[in-house]
C-alpha cells in the first residue's frame, strides 16, 4: 500500500505547488465523522471538506442516486437535450430558499461560477453597472469573484488586475467595532454606498449572513434586515452568499432564516450534493428570467450525476432533520468551546451558529490577532487527529464545521482534542 509520505513526493513533483493542502495525509476513505488516511490513521472531521458534506461522506442514498444516474447516462448537457434531475434539483430549491415569490433557479459547476452569474443577472435586470460587496468578504477565485474577496494573501496576491465596479463597505463585525449596533452599522455601510457609489449605479449588493474565510463573522442583529430594506427601496438586487452557510449548516436551510431575511438572489454550492460539483443561482423569477436565452449556462452546469447527488443530499437533510442535528452539534460544541475558553486569555470570542463555530484568537489582554499561536492550536490538533480548519482576514480564527452525520461519540473525541490542544 503507497503511503502518505510516498504519495507526497509524487505529488510535489506533479501538482502544482499554488495548489495547497491542510494536512499531508492522504484519504483513503471518508463517512460520518471520519475520515481515514491511507496510513490507517483516523482522522475526526471538523472539516467537511469546507462546508461540503453535510451529509456525510458517501452518504448512503448519494451513493445509490450516483451510481444509478451513472448507469443512466453521465452527460448530455442541458443546453443541448435536457432532464428531469436538472428541473427537479431547481423546483425544489425554489421551493426550500426563503421567499414566497415566484422563483427560478439555474445551475453551475462551482460556488464562484454561481456568484459570477448572480453579478450577470443583477446587472442584467436592473442595467446598473456596480456591485457592493464587504470587509473581509469571500466569493471565490475567478477574476471578478477575486476582486469581490477582501482578503489579499492568499487569494489576490499577484492575480490582477481585477474586474471593475467592485466597491467594497465595512461589515458589522461586533468583536471589532465596539459591539455597533447592527442597523447602526448597516447605516454607515449605507452612507458610504449613497456618497461614494450613488445607489442608482448599484446592480446588487453582495453578502455572506455570516462570513466564511472572512472569519465565521456574524453581524450584530439588524444589520442584514435594515440592508435588506435599504436595497428593496434603492432597487438594488440583494444577493445572499449561502455557498458556505446553505444546506442545514446553521440550524436552518439557509442562515439568511435566522433574521427572517429574504434575498432577491441566493447563491448555493458546497453542502447541496453531499461532495459532488454543483452550484446554482436561485431567486425572483422576474430577475432571473430577465437573461435573454443563451445568456446563462455552460458545459457541465447542472450535471446529471450531481443532480442526482443533490435530490439525495437534500432528501437526507430532510429524512433525518439534519438542520436540527445542526443546531444540536451547536449547542454541544458552544458549551465545550465556552468552557475552553473560559480563564483563557487568549480567546477574543466564541462565535457561530448551528455547526458553524468559531474561536478568535489574540494577544492576551488586547484584541492583536494571533496568528501563530492559532496556527499552534491548529497544529496540536492536526496531530492529535483531528481536522481543524483556520480562517480570518488575519488568520486568527480557528473555525468548526464538522459533517452533520458526525456521531456524538465523534464530535465528544473531537472536542477532547480540542481542549488538549488550548492546553
Ligand atoms: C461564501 C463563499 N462564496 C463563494 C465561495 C467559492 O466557492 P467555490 O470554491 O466552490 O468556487 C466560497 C468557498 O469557500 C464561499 O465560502
Amino acid at each position: 500500500m503507497t503511503t502518505s509520505e510516498e504519495l507526497h513526493k509524487r505529488r510535489v513533483e506533479a501538482v502544482a505547488r499554488g495548489v495547497g493542502s491542510t494536512v499531508p495525509a492522504y484519504v483513503d476513505r471518508a463517512g460520518g465523522g471520519t475520515i481515514t488516511d491511507v496510513d490507517g490513521r483516523e482522522w475526526i472531521d471538523f472539516a467537511a471538506g469546507i462546508a461540503v458534506t453535510n451529509v456525510g461522506n458517501s452518504a448512503p442514498r448519494v451513493v445509490e442516486a450516483v451510481r444509478a444516474q451513472a448507469e443512466r447516462f453521465t452527460h448530455t448537457c442541458f443546453m443541448i437535450a435536457p432532464y428531469e434531475s436538472y428541473v427537479a434539483v431547481c423546483e425544489q430549491l425554489n421551493a426550500l430558499t426563503p421567499g414566497g415569490f415566484e422563483k427560478r433557479s439555474a445551475l453551475f459547476n462551482s460556488g464562484a461560477e454561481a456568484v459570477e452569474n448572480a453579478v450577470k443577472v443583477a446587472r442584467h435586470a436592473t442595467g446598473r453597472p456596480a456591485v457592493v460587496v464587504f470587509d473581509h468578504a469571500y466569493h471565490g477565485r475567478t477574476n471578478l469573484t477575486m476582486a469581490l474577496t477582501a482578503k489579499n494573501m492568499p487569494y489576490k496576491h499577484r492575480f490582477g488586475p481585477f474586474a471593475g465596479e467592485v466597491y467594497r463597505v465595512p461589515m458589522s463585525y461586533p468583536l471589532r467595532d465596539g459591539g455597533l449596533d447592527g442597523a447602526i452599522a448597516a447605516a454607515r455601510s449605507i452612507e458610504m454606498i449613497e456618497k461614494q457609489v450613488g445607489a442608482e449605479n448599484v446592480a446588487a449588493l453582495l453578502i455572506e449572513p455570516i462570513q466564511g474565510e472572512g472569519g465565521f463573522v456574524v453581524p450584530a442583529p439588524g444589520f442584514l434586515p435594515a440592508l435588506r430594506e435599504w436595497a428593496t427601496a434603492a432597487g438594488v438586487v440583494f444577493v445572499a452568499d449561502e455557498i458556505q452557510t446553505g444546506f442545514c449548516r446553521t440550524g436552518y436551510w439557509f442562515a439568511c432564516e435566522h433574521e427572517g431575511v429574504q434575498p432577491d438572489l441566493i447563491t448555493l454550492a458546497k453542502g447541496i450534493a453531499g461532495g459532488l460539483p454543483l452550484a446554482a443561482v436561485t431567486g425572483r423569477a422576474d430577475l432571473m428570467d430577465a437573461v435573454h436565452v443563451g445568456g446563462l449556462g455552460g458545459t457541465y452546469g447542472g450535471n446529471p450525476i450531481a443532480c442526482a447527488a443533490a435530490l439525495a443530499s437534500m432528501e437526507t437533510m430532510r429524512e433525518l432533520d439534519l438542520a436540527a442535528a445542526a443546531r444540536r452539534i451547536g449547542a454541544v460544541m458552544g458549551e465545550r468551546l465556552r468552557a475552553t475558553a473560559a480563564g483563557d486569555p487568549r480567546v477574543a470570542e466564541v462565535r457561530g451558529r448551528g455547526a458553524m463555530l468559531a474561536v478568535e484568537i489574540v494577544q492576551p489582554g488586547t484584541l492583536t490577532p494571533d496568528p501563530a499561536a492559532t496556527a499552534a492550536i491548529s497544529a496540536a490538533c492536526h496531530a492529535a487527529g483531528l481536522l481543524t480548519l483556520t480562517c480570518g482576514t488575519y488568520g486568527n480564527v480557528l473555525r468548526f464545521l464538522p459533517p452533520l452525520v458526525i456521531s456524538d461519540d465523534e464530535l465528544g473525541r473531537g472536542l477532547d482534542i480540542l481542549a488538549a490542544a488550548f492546553g
